[in-house]
């Protein structure tokens, strides 16, 4: 594959923003009356974690962390390390952890179990899509948007060698 590949729509930006309003009503409707940590994970949830925080309204506190795992091709590399720390205190607060794509799991489970180790109140995830056929460590998903097979996705803040996050829709890559 080549960065010159034609992306091609899997979602459409209608069908990301009624797939958003569905998760942001199931968050809405648990966070009432508490006011949660958003945690993004750095690059691919910034576009998702922008239109889902404008659909909440209640009181929410925004942070960001940046985690490797990924060099420049798209297999994990199996090891995870902080990049970029959160500057949060996560401890006692209601935390909701907000990712782009779970592939194999490795990336967000290493999360969680860092995140847990600083005691939250509450642990929860929310993932605009998932890869379940590419499992390799299971992972409990509260909030799920798309379901997808074993494809590569870009756009809507997902990548391919840092390009493509622009586009508005899901796409998937021809060859
Ligand atoms: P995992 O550790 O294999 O679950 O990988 C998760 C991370 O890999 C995601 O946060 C993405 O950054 C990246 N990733 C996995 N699948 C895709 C994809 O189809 N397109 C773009 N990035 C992906
Ligand atoms: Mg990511």
């Amino acid at each position: 594959m080549s960065s010159q590949s034609n992306p091609k729509i899997l979602f459409s930006r209608q069908e990301i923003e009624a797939t958003v309003r569905k998760l942001a009503a199931e968050i809405r409707k648990d966070y009432q009356g508490k006011s949660p940590l958003l945690v993004g994970i750095l690059k691919g949830s910034f576009m998702f974690m922008a239109d889902l925080i404008r659909l909440l309204d209640f009181p929410l506190e925004v942070d960001f962390i940046r985690l490797s795992s990924y060099g420049r091709g798209r297999e994990s590399s199996g090891k995870v390390k902080v990049v970029q720390d959160l500057s949060s205190q996560v401890r006692g607060r209601e935390v909701l952890v907000i990712e782009d794509i779970v592939d194999t799991g490795i990336t967000i489970s290493f999360l969680l179990d860092y995140l847990r180790k600083k005691k939250p109140a509450s642990l929860r995830l929310c993932a605009l899509t998932d890869k379940p056929s590419r499992r390799r460590v299971p992972v409990t998903i509260d909030y799920l948007g798309f379901t997808v097979s074993d494809k590569f996705l870009v756009g809507y803040g997902l990548d391919w060698d840092e390009k493509f996050r622009n586009l508005p829709d899901i796409c998937v890559l021809e060859e």
